[in-house]
């Protein structure tokens, strides 16, 4: 089956992309408003980016009846927030915090969530995150009247004792458990990860005898 976009009402076209990108990590955003209200909403539409400079990406759309996101007019605003990392215990609370609550609730409240300050940036961390990456807003493209790409400068990374050796700077997977968002309410997890080495052009002639 072949689909041109064009031919798609937005709807279909969201639920098309969203359901054939997948998984996508979740970016747990944590920000705070001008009178230092935290915010905490997540974002699937993210990723890491470069590493000179560390930069990550997330994209923003509107709420249902045309206004700003709270984390994107925070971001706007103050130029910092936190990407907490979501694992399998934080996964139900932050489903809580997506919940369209008007701007003067701090959703880490509702959701039970604590929250931790954060090394560099003024907006705290969610505490029981099991990793957090603390950014700057680097700059912010508006596409169309919908959308934002937010792009941030990570700072900072704050990662749970336990998960990372600090000799190696490597994650250990079975204690870490990120979970991914899929379509709709669908989520998947990291415990049926495989590996694949990957080769350089000799080591593939060598194996293959080809070209
Ligand atoms: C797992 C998950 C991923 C989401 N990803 C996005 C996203 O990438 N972009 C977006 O605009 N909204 C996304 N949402 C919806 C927002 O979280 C939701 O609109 C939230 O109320 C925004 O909160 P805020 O106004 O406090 O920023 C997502 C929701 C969930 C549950």
């Amino acid at each position: 089956m072949d689909l041109r976009l064009a031919d798609l009402a937005a709807r279909d076209r969201y639920k098309l992309l969203t359901s054939l990108v997948v998984p996508r990590p979740i970016a747990f955003v944590t920000s705070q408003d001008a009178d230092g209200l935290v915010n905490a909403a997540p974002y699937s539409f993210f990723n890491v980016f470069s590493d000179e400079p560390p930069l990550v990406v997330i994209g923003i759309g509107r709420r249902a009846g045309g206004a700003l996101k709270d984390t994107a007019r925070n971001i706007e605003a103050k130029g910092e927030f936190v990407i907490n990392l979501v694992d399998e215990e934080l996964a139900a609370a932050m489903n809580v915090a997506a919940v369209d609550f008007p701007p003067e609730t701090s959703e880490p409240g509702p959701a039970g969530l604590g929250l931790a300050a954060s090394i560099v940036v003024r907006p705290p961390r969610i505490a029981e995150a099991p990793a957090a990456l603390e950014c700057r807003n680097h700059t912010t493209l508006v596409i169309g009247t919908d959308h934002r790409l937010v792009v941030g400068e990570v700072l900072a990374v704050h990662v749970r004792d336990g998960l990372v050796d600090p000799g190696t700077l490597r994650i250990d997977f079975d204690a870490y458990r990120p979970v991914g968002r899929l379509f709709a309410n669908l989520y998947c997890s990291t415990r049926d990860a495989f590996e694949l080495v990957r080769e350089n052009y000799a080591q593939w002639r060598r194996r293959t005898g080809g070209e």
